[in-house]
């Protein structure tokens, strides 16, 4: 296991499911993590965990959607911390599911402007940090295999998750020279409160249904996609930029 001894991580999203595992994970290697949510009592309660553990954390309430905010936090991270080397763009929502046709189009922006503008805002306030420090570092973008292909009925979710991929690549390449590692994760379908709020994991015929899209006929683990974030994060991963890794039990492979 790599060691983020000395380093300093943000994770967006943090207060829940894949962003609090992400953040303990982090700190399990060894670095200071900012925990960023909208949601204050999630949050804490993920810093509580972390420094229960013998980890560092500190929490930022943070709406992505806010340009200001999300500045604040990496200023936060500098503040508290003195740097920033790794960052998670994690917050997301599942939005509205209704066919193309009847999606209301105030939804549709609600769910652009969480998983798509949240994360370029994100990424914006990133970059210009490590390049300012001209030490390097890693980003990676929570995206999903709705960022490779459809799914019916959640059309707003694709766009923005396709887009996330749009701007992960494109990031990579003006930050490259720069030493600056910019990534995705396209986990399947995890096992964490979004799904029970969808209604898939409330619902053992939806379920199924689903786990059945997985070539291991299956849900993931946050954990699954924690590690493979981390390993984006380490240098192991050196040469690795611009991709987005599936973490989807071969959801993608059928
Ligand atoms: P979750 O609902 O457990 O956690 C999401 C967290 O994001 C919550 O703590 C919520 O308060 C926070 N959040 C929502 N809007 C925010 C905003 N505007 N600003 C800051 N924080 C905000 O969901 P989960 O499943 O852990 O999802 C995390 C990410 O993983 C999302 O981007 C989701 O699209 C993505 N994902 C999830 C999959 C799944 O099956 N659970 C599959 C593929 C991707």
């Amino acid at each position: 296991m790599s060691s983020f001894d000395d380093a300093v991580a943000v994770v967006t999203g943090a207060g829940s499911g894949i962003g609090r595992t992400t953040a303990l994970e982090f700190a399990d290697r060894g670095a200071s993590v900012v925990v960023a949510d909208v949601d204050v009592d999630g949050g804490e309660e993920t810093v509580s965990r972390i420094t229960n553990a013998g980890g560092d954390a500190t929490f930022v309430k943070t709406d992505v959607t806010d340009p200001e905010q999300t500045q604040a936090m990496v200023d936060a991270a500098v503040e508290t911390y003195g740097r920033l080397d790794y960052a998670f763009n994690n917050a997301g929502i599942g939005g509205e599911q209704a066919p193309v046709a009847d999606y209301p189009t105030d939804q549709w922006e609600a769910v652009i402007d969480v998983n798509l503008v949240g994360v370029f805002n994100c990424v914006k306030a990133q970059i210009a940090r490590l390049q300012e420090q001209d030490a390097g570092g890693v980003i990676v973008n929570n995206a999903s295999v709705l960022g490779k292909v459809g799914f019916e009925t959640s059309s707003g979710y694709a766009a923005a998750k396709h887009g996330v991929l749009g701007l992960t690549k494109t990031a990579a390449l003006e930050t490259a020279d720069s030493d600056v590692r910019v990534n995705a994760v396209c986990p399947g379908f995890i096992e964490t409160p979004l799904l029970e709020e969808g209604g898939i994991t409330s619902d053992p015929e939806v379920r199924e249904q689903i786990e059945g899209r997985h070539a291991m006929n299956r849900l993931g683990r946050p954990e699954e996609v924690a590690t493979a974030v981390a390993w984006l994060c380490s240098d192991e991963a050196s040469f690795v930029t611009g991709e987005a890794l599936d973490v989807d039990g071969g959801y993608l492979s059928q």
